[in-house]
């Protein structure tokens, strides 16, 4: 039984919808996928937005706008943080919920600390020097190796991106709340993934996220780091297919 429905995914710091082609070339027949590009990402008009709340707010436009009542709604690293400011607004919108490369915590001091040099970096010197710090951090140790146009490819999606949304989204995750005490209230089926050489968000990250949610699943893929999906392609997609025929099963 293949998932009817919609899966919204949202993608992470600093790129754009373009992340999520991967899984949209393996939807499964009959479900529907809707990647958002976050306000002043790759197509979208709108202006950057400063806070979580508010670039959860685009989300549920752009489901509004594409009347799309319930979803399996997720994303990955910064749009699992949008996710999770989503379900404390509106959670009756959630079918279930995917988490990849991702954490509950709020930034330390010190993540609060480099985020301020990160919008000082971009507005000086633009979005190519931010890829140039990102990059050796976004892809695992084994990508770098064995698959190195990724790098171009990610670094592609980075310098396309302007400025001032990626300042913008910086200082929307530095000042994110905490959300681990949601985890215990999140009462639809949960897919967590982690890429097994994720230094941005390790997969303890992911099995705090699991430990927290009543019910979820995890997933570590081996072979992947922080932008899993793109890395380990088929893998994550596998995952996401069997999870969405799971939440199909379930309703
Ligand atoms: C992301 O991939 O969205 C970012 O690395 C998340 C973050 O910096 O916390």
């Amino acid at each position: 039984m293949s998932f009817e429905g919609h899966v919204v995914l949202i993608h992470a710091f600093p790129l754009h919808a373009e992340l999520w082609k991967p899984q949209v070339e393996r939807a499964p027949a009959g479900t529907r996928f809707l990647t958002p590009d976050l306000p002043g990402f790759g197509r979208s008009r709108e202006v950057p937005v400063r806070s979580m709340e508010d670039l959860a707010r685009s989300v549920l436009r752009a489901l509004d706008e594409a009347k799309i009542d319930r979803a399996v709604i997720g994303g990955l690293s910064m749009g699992g943080y949008v996710t999770l400011a989503l379900y404390r607004m509106a959670a009756e919108r959630f079918a279930g919920m995917i988490l990849a490369d991702t954490r509950a915590t709020a930034d330390t001091e010190q993540q609060r600390e480099g985020r301020r040099k990160m919008i000082a970096t971009v507005r000086e010197r633009g979005p190519s020097a931010v890829a140039d710090e990102m990059l050796p951090k976004l892809l695992g140790e084994t990508t770098h190796r064995q698959q190195p146009a990724l790098a171009a490819r990610v670094r592609a999606m980075i310098e396309s991106n302007p400025a001032e949304a990626i300042a913008a989204a910086a200082e929307a995750m530095m000042g994110r709340p905490d959300s681990t005490a949601l985890l215990p209230s999140i009462s639809v089926p949960t897919l967590i993934i982690s890429g097994a050489e994720d230094v941005l968000t390790p997969p303890s990250d992911a099995e705090a996220l699991h430990a927290g949610i009543p019910g979820s699943r995890l997933a570590i893929l081996n072979n992947a780091g922080h932008l899993s999906n793109l890395e380990a392609p088929d893998a994550f997609s596998l995952t996401l297919n069997a999870f969405l025929t799971s939440v199909s099963a379930s309703r």
